[in-house]
């Protein structure tokens, strides 16, 4: 069939009017065809037969009159073995393998297929042909991805259901070779490769139930997962001024989060900012593999030279990665940098299409969209039985810090967690310099809430009496009020603050968090000996030294022990204190809870699922 045709009305920089007699669908892909090339574009708007459109590549030598030819398909990704450690914009395009072959300057109207397809992937058959009653969503067999077994899924969007016809043995394809027939239930036979399409900008919803996220997505961040913790299927946000700590704390969870899987998008300002993250990735050790950071990474990145459709894309681009991956039942982490670089490419959209303004000169559906975005996080049950989360974090970038504008408005609506960086803490260096007076979470920490209750109270009452020392200065302030101070500050700086950069350190995972917090409460809760505020302060002072060159310790390794000696012998001059033994508040979950490959209790879960879905 012919597919149908269009004519330009009117050009406006990316914006192109176009006059089309049959019906056109929102978000519907189109290609201007210019001599040979073939340039792509995006319905965002229909009024009547004429369809406002954004044309992905450079209009220039376009008229007034050319053919517009729709595709009939809404702007999609493609979904198969081989995402894993590639690098997109926000189309899909791979940009190492558009680099290699273009240079650096792409182009017009290349189209390059995401997904290699001649490489082959070795697949294991799953199910018996004719035993089943297939449904959308559900595993007819795996390849190996990695550490991970990535799931050849009955296509998202296929409702009813299906009985197997036929399926490939074990053996090797590439992800264009058929390796399963399934029948409908009118008795046709569709066939299936390894890849599956999915318009980027709708949820792939084929799960059974959404549920409210519960359990903590370790990042090994103290003050995150102690304080203001963030929880698988979650989502939060870090709004953060100019340089305060937002790209260094995204690549920290990048690296030490338990999660399987991590998407980066990487919407930033300047080139510089995502060449450097491209560049820097690849070297990075995976501290659960041992292999490269990239094999479970995959980076969607956009700059300001990009066209603003591509960068408007990229969030979505990434929510969907995210979600496929979620269907295979693992857990997986979208972290957006900046998510205010995404929201000013939708006022420039806005701004071409002449819409009424509203806040800052944002569309008016600013708030819906970003809610639109978090909402695709989520704690999930497949249609097989496991389980699959989709945390989101994005990154906020107010002009001049002030979090009273819209983009950081929007989003505190919606997210489960705030971490507010803080350029006062950013300046002193207290890194990471998330607020521990200003942020927030809705999630349950799994450390008591009582004792980061007391914890939190020192902190507060220790700001304000280091307010109240500003003006009535040290003298001024009881022995008491200096030395509740001096617990905030200690407080502060051996168990808020981490290095990034020290290998022990950067990383806590949450026994040791559990091992330490409790020691640090029993300091907080200590009734210390003091006569004079000067030898308080030097006391404190050796007391924190002691507990910084403890968390440089490998956890419970002799130095680790020895140090915790010292500190106790320290204590023990100095205060009436009591050693806390660590309470749990709920069995720690098991690491790595997703499906790997290379574990032998997951196989075994693997195959209770197996044989459940037969
Ligand atoms: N956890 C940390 N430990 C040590 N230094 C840090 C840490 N976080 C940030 N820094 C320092 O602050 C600098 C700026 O950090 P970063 O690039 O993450 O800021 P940003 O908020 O992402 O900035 P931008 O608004 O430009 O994107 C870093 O180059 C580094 O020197
Ligand atoms: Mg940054």
């Amino acid at each position: 069939m012919d597919k149908p045709k269009g004519k330009i009305l009117a050009i406006n920089g990316n914006m192109i009017s176009v006059e089309q007699e049959s019906s056109i669908i929102q978000n519907e892909v189109a290609y201007v065809l210019l001599g040979e090339e073939k340039l792509k574009a995006e319905v965002i708007r229909i009024k009547g037969n004429v369809a406002s459109m954004q044309v992905f590549e450079s209009t220039k030598g376009l008229k007034v009159g050319d053919t517009v030819e729709f595709s009939r398909e809404m702007l999609s990704v493609q979904l198969g073995p081989g995402l894993l450690s590639q690098v997109y914009d926000g189309l899909q395009n791979p940009l190492p393998q558009l680099a290699e072959k273009f240079g650096f300057f792409l182009p017009r109207g290349v189209d390059f297929s995401a997904l290699d397809e001649n490489r082959k992937w070795h697949f294991y058959p799953m199910l018996e042909p004719y035993k089943n009653k297939l449904r959308k969503g559900m595993p007819l067999g795996y390849v190996e991805e990695g550490i991970f077994k990535h799931y050849i899924m009955v296509p998202f969007d296929w409702s009813g259901e299906y009985e197997l016809d036929w399926i490939a043995g074990e053996g090797d394809y590439t992800i264009r070779d058929i390796v399963a027939k399934i029948k409908d239930s009118k008795g046709t036979v569709h066939e299936l490769d390894m890849v599956r399409e999915w318009p980027i900008k709708i949820p792939l919803s084929a799960y059974k139930e959404k549920y409210t996220p519960e359990e903590p997505l370790i990042t090994k961040v103290r003050i995150i997962d102690t304080f203001f913790p963030v929880a698988k299927g979650g989502t939060y946000c870090i709004p953060g001024p100019f340089g305060a700590g937002k790209t260094v704390l995204q690549h920290l969870t990048s690296r030490y989060a338990e999660a399987d899987i991590v998407i980066i998008a990487a919407c930033g300002e300047r080139a510089g900012e995502v060449v450097e993250t491209l560049r820097e990735f690849p070297e990075i050790t995976d501290p659960r593999t041992g292999k490269s950071l990239m094999e479970r990474t995959i980076i969607i990145c956009n700059t300001s030279s990009m066209p603003v459709a591509s960068r408007e894309a990229s969030v979505y681009t990434a929510a969907t990665l995210g979600e496929y991956y979620r269907q295979m039942g693992l857990d997986v982490l979208l972290l957006a940098d900046s998510t205010s670089r995404w929201a000013q490419a939708m006022r420039e959209v806005s701004g071409r299409l002449e819409e009424i303004p509203g806040e800052e000169a944002y569309p008016a559906y600013l708030e819906s969209r970003i809610a639109e975005f978090y909402e695709r996080a989520g704690l999930v049950e497949l249609s097989f039985g496991e389980k699959g989360s989709l945390t989101i974090g994005g990154t906020v970038s107010p002009a001049g810090g002030n979090f009273e504008e819209p983009v950081t408005q929007s989003t505190l609506k919606v997210v489960g967690a705030f971490h507010g960086l803080s350029r006062e803490r950013s300046n002193a260096r207290r890194f990471p310099s998330i607020d521990p007076l200003d942020s927030w979470s809705r999630y349950k920490p799994f450390i008591g809430e009582d004792k980061v209750k007391v914890a939190q109270d020192i902190l507060f009452k220790g700001n304000e009496v280091d307010q109240m020392m500003k003006v009535v200065g040290e003298e001024g302030t009881s022995l008491d009020d200096f030395v509740v101070y001096l617990k905030s500050e200690f407080l502060d700086n051996v168990y808020l603050q981490q290095n990034g950069f020290d290998e022990v350190d950067a990383a806590t995972d949450r026994e040791r968090q559990e091992y330490v917090f409790a020691r640090i409460s029993a300091i907080l809760k200590a009734s210390f000996r003091f006569s004079r505020k000067e030898q308080a302060r030097k006391s404190f002072y050796e007391l924190r030294q002691l507990c910084i060159d403890w968390n440089y310790k490998p956890f419970l390794s002799p130095e680790f022990k020895d140090q915790e000696q010292k500190i106790e012998d320290f204590l023990s001059e100095y205060a009436d204190w009591e050693k806390e033994s660590v309470s749990r508040q709920a069995e720690p979950a098991a690491e790595n809870s997703g499906r790997q490959t290379n574990s032998k209790e997951q196989e075994t879960e693997e195959k209770d699922n197996e044989e459940n879905t037969q």
